[in-house]
């Protein structure tokens, strides 16, 4: 069986996860963004694992390392992928490379792609564009012949940084007036952080930014509204701008 198993608050992250299920022929998806697919998963050697992840302050989310516990593999291989906003993806593949071994997982090729950075959305805007998309599947057939290979797989980050040294983001979507109490953002948020009795604003110290309430919302009542926050999105821009290419890692030879 072929599982696939991601967190996408935007849609970018389950969008590569997908190109690469399709080619991989995968049977069943989990986005952790849901509470109720957080559920035990339990694989052979038979199986196979793809993983997709955004990257957070240069690691996966928060949610997604402490979420792995409950994936159980026995040798299984697994396919990762850090999905990231045209910055860097600094230590996130190797962190999934380490928590999946711990694990039971052996991962067997990686990748490491652009998508529209969910706070700054103007940075890589549109991506995955097709021709992401297509790379990733020709990513999947690649992968697919690596399946067997016992070799262990090189990435670049640092195994040894520290993911809890990231504190956050500094913004967090609240919404005006236009909110009709409709809870859909409630329901999506994927840590609670929004409460049913307040729900335009959000509890700031829950809050990862991942800015499901910000798509969930039906009247566009949410957005990122601090006074900082357009300067903040000028600099990283002018900053992160330049086009970044997808890279891609695979264990020995194909
Ligand atoms: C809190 C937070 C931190 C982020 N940190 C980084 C980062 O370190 N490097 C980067 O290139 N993109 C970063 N991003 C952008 C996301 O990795 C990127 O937009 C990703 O595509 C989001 O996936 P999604 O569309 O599936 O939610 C960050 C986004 C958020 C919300």
């Amino acid at each position: 069986m072929v599982v696939s198993v991601c967190f996408s608050a935007r849609g970018t992250t389950m969008r590569y996860c997908e190109a690469v299920g399709k080619v991989l022929g995968s049977q069943k998806v989990l986005n952790w963004l849901r509470k109720e697919d957080r559920v035990p998963l339990s694989l052979s050697e038979k199986d196979l694992l793809i993983f997709a992840c955004p990257v957070y302050g240069g690691f996966i989310p928060s949610v997604c390392r402490d979420s792995i516990a409950l994936l159980k593999g026995q040798s299984t291989p697994a396919l990762i992928l850090a999905v990231y906003g045209n910055r860097h993806y600094d230590n996130a593949l190797v962190q999934m490379q380490c928590l999946l071994e711990e694990r039971g997982f052996a991962v067997k090729a990686a990748a490491a792609l652009v998508a529209e950075h969910s706070i700054f959305p103007s940075v890589a805007q549109g991506r995955p564009d097709g021709n992401d998309l297509l790379q990733s599947e020709e990513f999947a057939f690649r992968a697919s012949r690596c399946l067997t290979s016992t070799q262990k797989i090189s990435l670049p980050g640092d195994r040894n940084a520290d993911s809890h040294s990231f504190k956050g983001a500094a913004f967090h979507p609240a919404a005006d007036g236009q909110c009709t109490h409709c809870m859909k953002c409630v329901s999506v948020c994927p840590v609670g952080a929004i409460s049913q009795d307040s729900p335009q604003t959000c509890l700031e110290d829950l809050c990862i930014s991942c800015g499901a309430c910000i798509k969930a919302c039906p009247c566009g009542a949410r957005k990122h509204r601090n006074a900082e926050y357009g300067a903040a999105q000028a600099a990283f821009a002018m900053k992160c701008s330049a086009r970044r290419e997808n890279e891609f890692f695979f264990i020995g030879t194909e």
